[in-house]
């Protein structure tokens, strides 16, 4: 089916699902994001085409009404770490969500429902309860009676994720950098990809009922993710990778720091590697061709630079 159809985004006022929003409407749907606060959604809100709700997707009856007459629901509500105050935990913000959708979707009469998971989420095995928790999250979607598709990311790079960008302003504010798990690998997927991924998944049918892994071509340690961002910086910093003893216990400290920068689950979740195939399908875009047009210290000079660079491999090519 590749008509418009009216597609609802819970958690759409994140990184991802801005991403998201400008990609389905671009072709041609209709969109609705949900937010349980309207104020983070001042990019969307100045889109006129995107109607904006807030509503709180913990309240039953409010999830259902805001979904009544939509074609899709995809969530794409994830927490890295616990928080004070309603849906905190990972129980709230996955599980619980999870039952609360699919219970909405059964009011409301939506079958099409994608869920946004993250690769290595397992309910039994997995090291963290973050990942143990997105795994409940699918088992719960899966129980229910919906056309269902999953898709579970390594880590997803673009302009302001929560790795390249983090690990700039890290290496701009300090002298050195201790690193927890340098040799994690990771395969980071780029944004506008695993968008263009669940935006093809609406119009096709035969992926109801699978579950994609979602990967890019550059399989990177954190090392080396760490050392690649310095490089675009063009700034030199030493890399400390710090022992499991030590980077555990800069995680019990780190999570008493506001926002909590790194926690006893992310340390957790770092010791199983984030990999898996590349994207099939369109070629998957690699780091290099867009984490320099993004990093902050970046000047114009160079930004136009790199863009003559890819242009004349383009045309070499
Ligand atoms: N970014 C990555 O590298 C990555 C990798 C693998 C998987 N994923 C998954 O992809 C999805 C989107 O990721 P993202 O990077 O776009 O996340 P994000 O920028 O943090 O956005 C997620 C959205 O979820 C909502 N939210 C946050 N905490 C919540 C809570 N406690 N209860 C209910 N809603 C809450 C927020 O919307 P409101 O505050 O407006 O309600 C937020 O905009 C997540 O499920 C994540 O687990 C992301």
């Amino acid at each position: 089916m590749s008509s418009s159809q009216n597609i609802c985004l819970i958690g759409g006022s994140g990184f991802l699902g801005t991403e998201l929003a400008g990609q389905l409407i671009n072709r041609g749907h209709s969109v609705r994001v949900l937010s349980r606060d309207l104020r983070k959604m001042k990019s969307l809100r100045v889109v006129p085409s995107i109607e904006v709700l807030q509503v709180d997707p913990y309240e039953a009856n409010s999830l259902a009404d805001a979904i009544a007459g939509q074609d899709v629901v995809i969530n794409l509500v994830g927490i890295l770490n616990t928080s004070v105050g309603k849906g905190g935990s990972f129980e709230e913000a996955h599980v619980n969500l999870a039952s609360n959708i699919r219970d909405a979707c059964g009011t409301a009469g939506v079958k099409r429902v994608i869920q946004i998971s993250s690769l290595k989420a397992d309910a039994e095995n997995g090291p963290s309860e973050y990942l143990r928790s997105k795994g409940q999250a699918v088992d719960i979607l899966k129980d229910g009676d919906l056309d269902l598709t999953i898709f579970c990311p390594s880590v997803i790079f673009g302009n302001g994720d929560g790795l390249f960008t983090r690990f700039a302003n890290l290496l701009q504010a300090m002298p050195a950098m201790p690193l927890a798990c340098p040799d994690s690998r990771f395969a980071p997927v780029f944004v506008g990809d695993v968008a263009s991924r669940i935006v093809a998944a609406i119009d096709d049918p035969e992926t109801i009922g699978q579950s994609f892994n979602l990967c890019g071509p550059d399989i990177m340690t954190l090392r080396e993710i760490v050392e690649y961002t310095a490089e675009v910086l063009d700034i030199s910093r030493p890399i400390i990778g710090l022992p499991a003893s030590i980077a555990k216990a800069q995680a019990f400290v780190m999570e008493l720091v506001p926002g909590k920068p790194f926690s006893r689950d992310n340390y957790e979740s770092l010791q199983v590697d984030s990999i898996c195939e590349a994207c099939d399908g369109t070629e998957p875009t690699g780091i290099k061709k867009i984490v320099p047009t993004y990093l902050g210290k970046m000047n114009r000079q160079s930004r136009l630079q790199h863009y003559r660079e890819l242009a004349r491999r383009d045309n070499d090519s």
